[in-house]
């Protein structure tokens, strides 16, 4: 007698059955091979597979009720999962964004709605979409366009009706490729009042893949993935020091460090989905802290001014001692140097502590020139005015400056939200997952960093903000300037020192259940890879991976992204560029300061504030708040060795023996 469907899933869901798999009758399969109740057996593979299928490898039903209902469970081999049908979300049958949607356990429907396309799996393009895919350009194309021809670009820069209509297409053309309102988030991949209202969640522009998927990329590639470290090991660890073709430098490195971590805060207690920064952008909370608690104790309460002291005549932050705003320092570090700052995680790397300083002394000038137009106002309206230029100034410098940089376009860009007033646009913003994977940056760290004439290894660097009071911001400004960044795609160029993040990366996109490159790259807009060669542009790496990986369209995110072949002489391949903008240019301009009610000269204490953001960029923040006026970019100017000294007493620290991670993770489990 077979156990009765009803019972068997009652069995599973009350975690007694340790079922693997369950021999059909001859008198349940009929004359066509088909079992007469799939749907029964499917149900217990679902369920199976939810509680981890590991669980399933023998028969632990209570041996009472294995004799009461006489069930006929034999283990067989895991090929039975073969013959059941999985989730049939789980290929991903749903094209051009089409929403997939299970009806019944073996069935699903696409819905195309507003996608442009029609049918069953949404493949086939209305009249005005047809037209639009011959007519577009790749993405490849245009950027070639936006990266040659200088000398046409200088007439356009300067035609402003022309700079601003191709302004407002990138802008629009990069932010609609964002969901707004947010859809799903790692652990709902259906639309939900959760998912959408729980702010503690990043959120995902592809749901997670179901765990009842076969493979953890839906049906596509192994059954498990391959071991993260080797993958590390193998295709991004650094061999030699690989410069970026584009001239990034250390200044930018640290500038990118400094600015994405006010919105990629993960809650590592709550896990990888989640987060603690809930302003889900700009709101600069790295500068004033994330709760109102810690911005009072870093507020001066006076004149809208933060809290400071003064070093050697000039401004530097107050200690923690001072504030009782707590940072992440080792026990080592001296009273006097655990420096207190918006962010608690930024005493961590000199580079962010420079920059920290910068902008707090930015704050304080800034409240002193809004005094100065308005005496009348008290210390609170003074710092609320301030904050928001700041927030206006880090806008302005991003997208001019920094986003212009890494573009490698001749086109100007510009920060104009009145660009986009006519224009249909949500002020509003959500960090995605994704986003903040992408941004794992690291391959822009040098072995080294080279100050004035001294060399620190990542030993001597991390958590050593004497090095700031020795050498002043002005060395540090001038130095970092100078210091070439690593390219980021390409392969191998991941510095040893912090290659236990970039497994961290992997694992986390792992429990997160992230879908393949191929289906980031069709959400984004761009063809899938054939394969793994016209991934990297190469050979050797690409015959690697596809031992490892066994199927192109199995290809993960993250390392996809650190291997691709970049465009030529540039730091990032296409796919990083097609994703990461878009996620940039919607945070930026969904902020609240560019919607037409607060973006106008009252917002900002008036015209004087108003003119700081729209005449604010990088060397200018550094000229007001820097000694001596340093000439500073992102990029490096003419990339020569610098004569440094490594300091002798631990230059021969292998790189192998840091792990920051650990680090962090022993003060805290913050970052
Ligand atoms: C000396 C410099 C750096 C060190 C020691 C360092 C170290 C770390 C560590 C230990 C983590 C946490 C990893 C985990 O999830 O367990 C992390 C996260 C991260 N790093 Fe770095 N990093 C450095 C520079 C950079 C730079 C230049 C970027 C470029 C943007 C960057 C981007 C990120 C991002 C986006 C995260 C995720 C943050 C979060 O989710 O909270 N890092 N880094």
């Amino acid at each position: 007698m077979l156990l009765p469907c009803a019972l068997l899933a009652a069995l599973l869901a009350a975690g007694h059955a340790g079922v693997l798999f369950y021999v059909p009758r001859d008198s349940e399969v009929s004359a066509a091979g088909e079992l007469s109740d799939p749907l029964c057996v499917r149900s217990w593979f679902v369920a199976a597979r939810k509680q981890r299928a590991s669980q399933f490898v023998s028969l632990i039903l209570p041996g009472a009720a294995r004799s009461l209902v006489q069930v006929e469970l034999v283990l067989l081999p895991a090929l039975v999962f073969d013959f059941i049908p999985a989730n049939p979300c789980c290929s991903l049958p749903c094209q051009n964004r089409g929403v997939c949607m299970t009806t019944g356990f073996d069935r699903y429907e696409c819905d195309c709605t507003r996608t442009g396309y029609y049918g069953e799996n949404c493949t086939t393009p209305e009249f005005f979409t047809w037209l639009k895919l011959i007519l577009k350009p790749t993405p490849n194309t245009v950027h070639y366009i936006l990266t040659h021809f200088k000398g046409v670009w200088n007439i356009i820069n300067n035609i402003s009706f022309l700079r601003d209509t191709i302004m407002r297409y990138v802008l629009t053309s990069r932010s609609h490729l964002i969901d707004s309102p947010p859809t799903y988030n790692s652990d709902y991949s259906y639309k939900s009042w959760e998912a959408y209202s729980n702010l503690s969640y990043y959120t995902r522009s592809l749901p997670p893949v179901g765990h009842d998927c076969p493979t953890p990329m839906g049906v596509k590639g192994k059954k498990e993935l391959p071991d993260s470290k080797l993958i590390v090991e193998k295709f991004l660890l650094r061999r030699k020091f690989i410069p970026d073709p584009q001239g990034t430098n250390v200044m930018f490195t640290f500038f990118a460090q400094h600015f994405t971590h006010q919105f990629f805060k993960t809650d590592h207690k709550k896990g990888p989905g989640f987060t603690k920064a809930y302003g889900h952008g700009v709101d600069l909370n790295h500068i004033y802290g994330e709760t109102l608690e810690r911005q009072l104790k870093l507020r001066l309460r006076k004149d809208g001014k933060l809290k400071y002291q003064m070093i050697d005549g000039e401004m530097y932050p107050p200690t923690v001692k001072d504030t009782q705003a707590e940072m992440i320092y080792p026990p080592h570090v001296p009273e006097h140097l655990q420096f207190s700052v918006g962010q608690e995680v930024f005493g961590l790397v000199p580079g962010l502590m420079m920059y920290a300083t910068i902008w707090l002394r930015e704050h304080n000038r800034v409240c002193d020139v809004l005094k100065q137009e308005h005496p009348e106002w008290d210390d609170e309206q003074l710092f609320q005015t301030t904050r928001l230029i700041l927030i206006g100034e880090t806008i302005k410098i991003v997208i001019e400056d920094y986003v212009q940089h890494l573009s490698g376009y001749h086109f100007k860009l510009k920060f104009d939200p009145e660009l986009l007033f006519n224009q249909r646009f949500q002020y509003q913003n959500r960090i995605a997952a994704e986003f903040n994977t992408l941004y794992h940056w690291h391959p822009l760290l040098p072995d080294t960093f080279q100050i004035h004439n001294q060399e620190y290894t990542f030993q001597q660097f991390l958590y050593n903000n004497s090095i700031m009071l020795e050498h002043g911001l002005s060395h540090m400004v001038k130095s970092f300037s100078k210091q070439s960044a690593g390219r980021v795609a390409g392969g191998k160029n991941v510095p040893a020192a912090v290659q236990k993040v970039a497994k961290a990366s992997i694992d986390q996109s792992r429990q997160m259940r992230y879908q393949s490159l191929n289906e980031y790259r069709k959400r984004f807009m761009l063809k899938p890879f054939k394969s793994f060669e016209e991934l990297t542009g190469e050979k050797e790496m690409a015959a690697e991976l596809e031992e490892l990986y066994g199927d192109i369209d199995a290809m993960e995110l993250y390392p996809g992204l650190l291997v691709e072949k970049p465009r030529p002489g540039a730091i990032f391949g296409e796919t990083m560029v097609e994703i990461g903008a878009p996620f940039s240019l919607k945070g930026l301009m969904g902020n609240t300061i560019c919607s037409p009610e607060y973006w106008k000269p009252s917002t900002f204490g008036g015209k004087v504030g108003f003119e700081i953001i729209n005449t604010a960029s990088l060397q200018k923040l550094i000229c007001n708040n820097v000694k001596g006026c340093p000439f500073t970019a992102f990029h490096v100017l003419n990339p020569e060795p610098t004569e440094a000294t490594i300091n002798v007493s631990t230059s021969n620290t292998a790189m192998e023996d840091i792990n920051p991670t650990l680090l962090l993770k022993e003060q805290s489990a913050e970052l």
